[in-house]
């Protein structure tokens, strides 16, 4: 199929903490859309657990089958709402997939203390291998090396921290938001 006629995903990037997962679920539905997740993907091809992947084999396997989980999820025929794992901007190959201009790619930001102050309970951790026994500290340092990078593909940035502060239900007050903002964009959601 020429590239052109390929549909296009909403992807949603951010770190850990950020909501990717819960608000792809309440975006999808906003528009209509099936939502995927790429943790989720992995986990259900693979058997393996996110920790497990970690632990057994080891970082870099874990970033390769991202990669191949993307890859799959953004080539799909029908638009969907993607939710991303946090490191997948981390690979270069990955960026460049996801700045292919049919995609619209959503970068839910917010601050690394507000990202731990979510993340404190424990259930919340389980898949995050990454956060160890400091969550803040390990969030400071990857938001560092990771910023600039999300910003790299996003064509959209969402302030989370602004938006959900002092609401009632602060994920569907993002899930409304991101979706009254694609719409005022006018990018291409097709079916
Ligand atoms: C990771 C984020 C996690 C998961 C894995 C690695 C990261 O996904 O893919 O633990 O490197 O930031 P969430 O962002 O959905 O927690």
């Amino acid at each position: 199929m020429a590239d052109g006629l390929r549909a296009g995903q909403v992807v949603l990037v951010g770190m850990m903490g950020s909501g990717k997962t819960t608000v792809g679920g309440k975006l999808a539905r906003r528009l209509d859309l099936e939502a995927v997740d790429t943790d989720t993907e992995l986990v259900a091809g693979s058997g393996l657990e996110i920790d497990e992947w970690f632990t057994e084999r080891g970082e870099a396997a874990f970033r390769a089958a991202e990669h191949e989980v993307l890859a799959r999820v953004l080539d799909h025929p029908r638009t969907r709402v993607v939710a991303t794992g946090g490191g997948v901007v981390v690979d270069a190959a990955n960026r460049a997939l996801l700045v292919e201009a049919r995609h619209t790619v959503v970068w839910l930001r917010a601050s690394p203390a507000f990202l731990a102050s979510r993340i404190e309970r424990k259930s919340a951790r389980r898949n995050r291998p990454l956060l160890g026994d400091d969550p803040r500290g390990a969030l400071e340092e990857l938001d560092a090396r990771r910023r600039d990078l999300y910003g790299e593909v996003a064509d959209v940035v969402i302030d989370i921290e602004t938006v959900m502060a002092g609401e009632d239900k602060p994920r569907k007050t993002l899930s409304r938001v991101v979706a009254d903002t694609l719409e005022r964009l006018a990018m291409p959601v097709q079916r």
